[in-house]
């Protein structure tokens, strides 16, 4: 069955002529799962909107076509630079001091979620098929679409975290972002806390009715289930067998030249907790002075959002954390931290999780983090650390949980894990929640997170506004 996606970011860009998939967690997610179905994804284009306003990808034998918008310059400044990144994305997170409210962004937002709209009207031939909008940078569309299209199947996935109504008692703009997004059929989030904030934040609606995981909303209902997201299990098995990736996972522990590798993988976020994280692996050097020489972190960290300046700061301090360490610290050829600003193809992240023995993912909020998924999937001797602020803390619960804006704990932490590593026996104690971790993430797949996701969206009822409330 065909299917049309709405998301703001296009699923793939283009690196060095040939296409990848675009760096996200949205867009890793869904590339496959279009990939399989078929169908229509409908982007903001950037640049390329205008040059080829559509892509059918793969190009040799298309499976889906790529509507990309174009969006004036000025409404992304206002809508995804504005609304998006530096109100609805810090809001979600917690960074209540990083929220910028200003009366222009919304403005842009509501003309650009109209754009959206509008392109997915035209996209939708076939009003059976149902359409799939997500995320914060598009709230408003559902409500548009159930406008036009009454009778529709809409379904809507939050990706981010939902955090409690007093966090959205900061915005001006909760009532009308609500409403827009109960123009869906189903709603969906990654865990049980967050869809009982999402009700939560919906009994402060006027007029809206919550019973159970239902909201009964200007005659329809609406409801509201957590539906973990997962990785492409299948994908990343082949990959981690190809003996190049092997190679390369043993070429990157030969870099390192220390006994132990432990591997970062984020993008350049201040969600993502780098800094503390880097914090605490100078207080491991500080308290235990005996893994100087011993351990090697390679921290990758993908370009993002640069041209908002709260980024470029944090890609500076990062920069002179690093420097700061490996100043300290280096000797002998050993460079404590090796610093990898760019992106990486997933065959290229697959052979770092092959070669890290440990993992350290440690957002200080994050809605699900697949990455904690790939490397529990892809490590064969490794331990995952892990946030217990992420949203993969509540699926993954054999992961080591830390807390990540502890950085004496964290580094206790590292320094109890690595000393299990140091033999065999001590390895093998792992084997059982490593085990435990992958058959996980293998129930997650994210090819089942979507046909649960869709046939549930599928399987509810069409309640037509004014008919009596299911
Ligand atoms: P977010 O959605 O906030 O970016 P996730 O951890 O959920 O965080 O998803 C990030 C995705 O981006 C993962 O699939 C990961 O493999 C990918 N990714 C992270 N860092 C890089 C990088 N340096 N290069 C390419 N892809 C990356
Ligand atoms: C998170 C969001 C996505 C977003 C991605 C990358 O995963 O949930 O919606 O696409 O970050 O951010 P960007 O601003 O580059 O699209």
């Amino acid at each position: 069955m065909s299917l049309v996606v709405v998301a703001n970011r296009e699923p793939l860009r283009q690196e060095r002529g040939r296409w990848v998939p675009a760096v996200g967690g949205l867009a890793t997610a869904l590339l496959p799962v279009l990939e399989r179905r078929g169908g229509t994804w409908v982007a903001w284009g950037e640049k390329e909107a205008d040059a080829v306003p559509r892509l059918a990808h793969p190009p040799e034998a298309p499976r889906f076509t790529v509507r990309r918008l174009h969006v004036p310059a000025r409404e992304v400044t206002g809508s995804y630079h504005g609304m998006a990144n530096r109100v609805l994305w810090p809001l979600a997170h917690y960074f209540l001091e990083r929220v910028e409210l200003r009366r222009a962004f919304y403005a842009a937002y509501q003309a650009t979620n109209r754009r959206f709209a509008e392109a997915v009207l035209e996209e939708w031939t076939d009003p059976a098929t149902p359409v799939w909008v997500h995320d914060y940078h598009l709230m408003l569309v559902p409500a548009l679409l159930r406008a036009a299209r009454p009778g529709a199947r809409i379904g809507f996935f939050w990706h981010i975290p939902w955090p409690p109504p007093e966090v959205w008692q900061v915005l001006p703009w909760t009532r009308q972002l609500l409403e827009g997004v109960l123009g869906a059929d189903l709603v969906g989030l990654h865990t049980p806390e967050y869809v009982a904030n999402f009700l939560a934040t919906c009994r402060t609606l006027p007029g809206a009715v919550v019973d159970g995981q239902r909201v009964r909303w200007q005659g329809r209902t609406i409801r509201v289930e957590a539906h973990p997201i997962g990785i492409d299990t299948a994908r990343f098995a082949q990959w981690a067998a190809e003996p190049r990736v092997r190679e390369r996972a043993r070429r990157i522990r030969r870099m390192a030249g220390t006994p132990l590798v432990v591997v970062g993988v984020d993008r350049l976020d201040y969600t993502k907790g780098i800094p503390e994280r880097l914090a605490a692996w100078e207080r491991l050097f500080e308290r235990y002075p005996q893994w100087l020489g011993q351990v090697t972190l390679y921290q990758i960290a993908v370009p993002s959002r640069t041209r908002l300046p709260s980024y470029r700061l944090l890609k500076r301090l990062v920069d002179e954390q690093v420097g700061r360490i490996n100043g300290a610290y280096m000797r002998d050829g050993w460079v404590p931290v090796h610093y990898l600003y760019r992106a990486f193809t997933p065959r290229e992240l697959t052979a770092f999780y092959l070669a890290a023995d440990a993992a350290l993912v440690t957002p200080l909020r994050d809605g699900m983090n697949l990455v904690a998924q790939e490397y529990a999937w892809v490590t064969e001797n490794g331990v995952l650390i892990l946030s217990s602020l992420a949203g993969a803390a509540s699926v993954l619960p054999e992961a080591v949980a830390v807390n990540p804006f502890d950085v004496d704990g964290l580094a206790d932490t590292l320094h109890e894990v690595l000393a299990s590593l140091a033999d065999e026996p001590g390895r093998r104690r792992w084997d059982a929640r490593r085990a435990a971790l992958k058959e996980r993430v293998a129930a997650l797949d994210v090819h089942r997170w979507a046909e649960r996701f869709l046939a549930s969206l599928e399987g509810s009822p069409v309640t037509l506004a004014g008919a009596s409330p299911g």
